[in-house]
């Protein structure tokens, strides 16, 4: 498959639909030296943790060559640009403002609006400060209002030149995979930590929109959550129930309460240590109104009892997978959008990322990602289907613009629409990136 194909007359094909491209700043930016040490440098620097024992030192090196970078976005026709702020990049170790780290961000912003690339800037896509989890990161309540003054200042930087922020990008991994399983940064293990991460995690939502939206009315504020829709292995009542338990404690952990300021029933399950410290007001400040929501999907999950009352993962067998060996399930992004549409009052809906890591192969300056195109084409398509179920949504984001620092896999995972060569830094379009200017630009 070379080319995207949408039904003719597709609502997603319409002008007003947003299409970009999504990166995130310790994934591409290199230059350390103009920053702070992010928790993700540590991670990093410990053995066995990163599958290449790569890091994030010289990346994509987009800080030297991010004017180059925002021409390659510009050349292939998009809205938008999402892309987050390293916070390091833009403190002091007391907090105040680091003004040359900033400078970088409000030339990037200046140079996309110059080009009418409509900014979407994440505030916080995992990057935490290192001196700040020095006492106790997101385990530390604190980390939640210098989460809300860091956001503050970046919008005082920015004024109203972003087009829509987002707090923080994917709450489940930076608690669930950073402090509960491990393997994400800061790497620490247990439920009690986890749950306790989620909890300042999502108060730091609340508390920075409450802030932003004072500061610069004008732009559109929202958090980005990702889905991962859970099925059950079969239909027995105890399979049902185990799945529910799984999508409450993956998924609607982080939805429910941004959107209806409680924690979902099955918090009632966990040992009364392993609850987070919820204080009186936390539930409203966290489900602050939302502009929009971001959505970000890859891959569905299913679910069995486990015969003590809690649920276990099935590892995808026997189906088609990418090189993440995630199951690739397009109808489960339109279940998925629909039953969100049904239990909740959504406000418009973004897919903030959505994509594929596949086995690339540079030849002839050319990268023919077949399999890519045939994501792409799928997942739009089931885009398409939710539009027409009558999901509210309003824009799609490519994961991602290029080959990037894939966490904990390295550089051997590329999930980018343009190749990079590592040794050379040089970008090349893959076939993926073409199919998809192709799509945006003949509307
Ligand atoms: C998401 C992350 C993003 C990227 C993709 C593949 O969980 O937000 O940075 O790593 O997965």
């Amino acid at each position: 498959m070379n080319i995207l194909t949408l039904p003719t007359k597709s609502p997603i094909l319409s002008k007003e639909f947003v299409y970009g491209v999504a990166t995130s700043s310790f994934q591409i930016e290199g230059a350390p030296q103009g920053r702070l040490k992010s928790i993700w440098d540590t991670f990093c620097e410990t053995p066995g943790k990163i599958a290449d024992n790569s890091n994030g030192l010289i990346a994509c090196e987009h800080v030297k060559r991010w004017r180059d970078d925002i021409a390659l976005i510009d050349s292939l026709g998009v809205d938008a640009y999402r892309f987050s702020i390293s916070w390091p990049r833009v403190v002091h170790k007391d907090g105040s403002l680091n003004k040359e780290g900033m400078q970088f961000y409000v030339d990037l912003v200046d140079e996309l609006n110059g080009r009418g690339i409509k900014p979407f800037v994440t505030l916080y896509h995992w990057d935490l400060p290192q001196y700040l989890e020095d006492n106790g990161g997101w385990l530390n309540r604190d980390t939640a209002y210098h989460f809300r003054d860091y956001a503050e200042m970046v919008c005082r930087a920015l004024g109203n030149k972003v087009h829509a922020y987002a707090t923080l990008n994917e709450p489940f991994c930076s608690a669930y995979l950073g402090y509960e399983i491990g393997v994400h940064a800061p790497g620490l293990t247990g439920q009690a930590n986890g749950r306790k991460a989620a909890h300042h995690l999502l108060l730091g939502h609340g508390l920075a929109m409450q802030a932003m939206r004072k500061v610069t009315p004008d732009s559109l504020y929202g958090i980005v959550l990702n889905f991962t829709p859970c099925y059950p292995e079969s239909d027995s009542a105890a399979d049902k129930t185990a799945t529910r338990q799984a999508d409450e404690y993956i998924n609607q952990w982080y939805m429910q309460p941004v959107m209806e300021g409680t924690y979902p029933d099955v918090i009632e399950q966990l040992d009364i240590n392993n609850r987070p410290d919820i204080l009186p007001g936390d539930m409203a400040v966290i489900s602050q109104p939302l502009d929009y929501l971001g959505v970000n999907f890859y891959t569905r999950l299913r679910y069995r009892a486990d015969g003590k009352g809690w649920f276990d993962e099935i590892q995808p067998t026997n189906v088609a997978t990418t090189e993440m060996g995630w199951e690739i399930y397009p109808q489960a992004l339109t279940e998925l959008l629909v039953s969100l549409d049904k239990r909740y009052s959504l406000p418009p809906i973004y897919i903030t990322e959505n994509g594929a890591a596949m086995d690339d192969k540079l030849a002839d300056n050319q990268v023919n990602d077949e399999d890519r195109v045939k994501y792409y084409n799928d997942h739009l398509n089931a885009l398409h289907q939710a539009k027409i179920q009558g999901v509210n949504l309003v824009g799609y984001f490519a994961w991602s613009l290029m080959d990037n620092f894939e966490w904990a896999e390295g550089y051997e995972k590329r999930f980018g629409i343009v190749y990079v060569d590592y040794a050379t830094q040089k970008r090349t379009v893959k076939l993926s990136g073409l199919a998809y200017k192709n799509l945006i630009t003949q509307r």
